[in-house]
C-alpha cells in the first residue's frame, strides 16, 4: 500500500522549550482511515499542522505522496496543500458568507470562475447533504449542518487527503453518528485519505482502519483497530478502549455487583477467533451450575464482535469451581479470562 502521509521521526518544539511531538513515527496508506487519539496536550493537533505544513518540524520529516514537505519550496508547496483538506471542531466557517460562499470560496482561490465554481461548490453540497441550503447563513444551521458545509468546503477542490481535528466533539451523538456515517462516504465513495485526531474512542471504533495513542507527544502504541481494541499493551490504550467498551467490571462497580449477586463473578472476554463464550454453556450444563448475566455487553469493532460478559455464577461450591477451572485453561487464560 502507498503511503498517503508518511511521519519519519517527527519533533516538534516550540520556541520556550514546549515539545509537542516527540520523535513520532507513522504511516497512513492511501485511501484509508487513520484514527489519532490521545487526552487533552497531547500533541494531536500539533500533529496534525505539521502534515499541512502550518507548522515546520524541529527534526524529522513529513512526507505526502513520497515528496518531503521541506524540500518544497513556497511555491510548490502550494498545489501540494491543495490536495489537503481540513475539518475543525467549531468549523471555522466564514460567518458572514453564505452556505454557497464558504464553499466557492477555496475554489475561487484556486482558479475557478464564478461559475465553474458555482457548479462544482453546488455538486459538493449534493454529497453531503445540503442540497438547496445554499443561500443559508451558518448561524441558520444546525451545528451537523454546519460541519457539513466544513466537509463540503474542504472537499471542493478535490483533494486526496482530508484532515479532522475533533471534528464531532461539538456535536450530539446523534448528530456525530452521521457525520461519521459522511466520512465514511468520504473514505469509500471519493477514495480520500482521512486521517483524523479524537479524544473519542466511539469515533475510531466506527470509522478507523488504524489508530495511533498519543501521549505527552509520543505515539505510545499503533496498530490495526480490533487488533488495539482486543489486546490494548499500553496503559493509556487500554484506558481508552474501555471508554468504548464495556470491560471487566473494577473498583466500585464490582462491589457494587458483588454486594447485589450472590455467586462467583467470572468476566468472560468476547473476543473473535477465541471461542471462550462458546466453551461456557457445555461447563455450565455439565457441571449443573447456573448464572445470571450482571455485566457487560459485546460491540462490533470493524465488522467483528468485542467485549465481555459478567456472569454471577451459582451452584455448589466444586461445581462452580470447576466451570472456572474449565473457562481458565490455557487458551482461555491468553484470552484473559478471570
Ligand atoms: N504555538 C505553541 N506554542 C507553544 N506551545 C504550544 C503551541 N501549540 C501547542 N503548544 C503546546 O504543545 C502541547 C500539545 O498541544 P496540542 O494543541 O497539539 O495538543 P492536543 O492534543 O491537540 O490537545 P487538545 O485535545 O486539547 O486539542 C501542549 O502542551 C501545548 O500547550
Ligand atoms: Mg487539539
Amino acid at each position: 500500500m502507498t503511503a498517503a502521509i508518511e511521519l519519519r521521526g517527527v519533533r516538534k518544539e516550540f520556541p520556550g522549550g514546549a515539545v509537542a511531538v516527540d520523535d513520532v513515527s507513522l504511516t497512513v496508506g492511501a485511501g484509508s482511515v487513520f484514527g489519532v487519539v490521545g487526552h487533552s496536550g497531547a500533541g494531536k493537533s500539533t500533529l496534525l499542522r505539521l502534515v499541512n505544513g502550518l507548522e515546520e518540524p524541529t527534526a524529522g520529516s513529513v512526507l505526502l505522496d513520497g515528496q518531503d514537505l521541506a524540500a518544497l519550496g513556497e511555491r510548490r508547496l502550494r498545489p501540494v496543500r491543495r490536495d489537503i483538506g481540513m475539518i475543525f471542531q467549531q468549523f471555522n466557517l466564514f460567518r458572514s458568507r453564505t452556505v454557497l460562499g464558504n464553499v466557492t470560496y477555496p475554489l475561487r482561490l484556486a482558479g475557478l470562475d464564478r461559475a465553474a465554481a458555482r457548479a462544482r461548490a453546488e455538486e459538493t453540497l449534493d454529497f453531503v447533504g445540503l442540497a438547496g441550503h445554499g443561500k443559508r447563513y451558518p448561524e441558520q444551521l444546525s451545528g451537523g449542518q454546519r460541519q457539513r458545509v466544513g466537509i463540503a468546503r474542504a472537499l471542493a477542490t478535490r483533494p486526496k487527503v482530508l484532515l479532522c481535528d475533533e471534528a464531532t466533539s461539538a456535536l450530539d451523538p446523534q448528530t456525530t453518528g452521521e457525520v461519521l456515517a459522511l466520512l465514511r462516504r468520504v473514505n469509500r465513495e471519493l477514495g480520500v485519505t482521512i486521517l483524523l485526531i479524537t479524544h473519542e474512542m466511539e469515533v475510531v471504533r466506527t470509522l478507523c482502519d488504524r489508530v495511533a495513542v498519543m501521549e505527552d507527544g509520543r505515539v505510545v502504541e499503533s496498530g490495526e483497530v480490533y487488533e488495539v481494541f482486543a489486546r490494548p499493551a499500553h496503559p493509556t490504550t487500554a484506558a481508552f478502549v474501555r471508554s468504548a467498551l464495556h470491560g471487566e467490571p473494577d473498583g466500585p462497580l464490582l462491589e457494587r455487583l458483588r454486594a447485589r449477586h450472590p455467586g462467583r463473578l467470572v468476566t468472560v472476554p468476547v473476543v473473535d477467533g477465541a471461542a471462550v463464550l462458546d466453551d461456557l454453556s457445555p461447563l455450565l450444563r455439565e457441571n449443573g451450575v447456573d448464572f445470571t448475566l450482571v455485566h457487560g455487553g459485546v460491540a462490533e469493532v470493524r465488522g467483528r464482535p468485542l467485549g465481555s460478559v459478567t456472569l454471577a455464577l451459582r451452584g455448589g461450591d466444586a461445581a462452580v469451581e470447576a466451570v472456572v477451572r474449565g473457562l481458565a485453561a490455557p487458551a482461555q487464560r491468553e484470552a484473559g479470562v478471570r
